[in-house]
């Protein structure tokens, strides 16, 4: 089974980047952790992060018939991106949306989400932790899918 996992902008500056609504792990580091959390479960993980919309986009559309499921952190394109709801709404996959910040928590603009309401399920707020327990969800969902 292949899983898709999305990284949008600027979360290449993860372990710089304001940590405190972050924290310190780095992208490399998440990466790790996805990538043995997915090998624990037999599963292989396709990561890819972009600072462009459309990059993502083309992501998204090649993983029809190749991936499973999607795991994405769109970062600010969550709260603007026409573009990217409507290549998970034309793909079609199974996607659980993920923060590290609680979005809630923060200024207005960042309490809308645009993939919100087309994604199976959405984890915010546990920082890295999200990445993982996003990834145990959609694994979950994957398999009572093909039960
Ligand atoms: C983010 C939240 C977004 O509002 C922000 O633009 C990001 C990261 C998060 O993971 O908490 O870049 O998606």
């Amino acid at each position: 089974m292949q899983i898709l996992v999305i990284h949008g902008p600027n979360l290449n500056l993860l372990g710089s980047r304001e940590a405190s609504h972050y924290g310190e792990e780095t992208l490399d580091a998440i990466n790790e952790a996805l990538h043995l959390q997915a090998e624990a479960q037999g599963v292989t993980l396709v990561i890819h992060q972009s600072n462009s919309e459309g990059e993502l986009i083309d992501r998204i559309q090649a993983a029809s018939g190749t991936m499973e499921g999607i795991l994405i952190n769109p970062a600010a394109y969550t709260h603007t991106s026409v573009g990217i709801r409507d290549a998970l709404l034309a793909v079609g996959l199974p996607t659980v949306e993920v923060h590290l910040s609680n979005p809630h928590a923060r200024e207005e603009f960042r309490q809308r989400s645009l993939v919100a309401d087309v994604v199976a399920g959405r984890v915010e707020g546990f920082r890295s932790r999200s990445y993982l327990l996003g990834l145990d969800g959609l694994l979950g969902i994957l398999r009572e899918v093909g039960s």
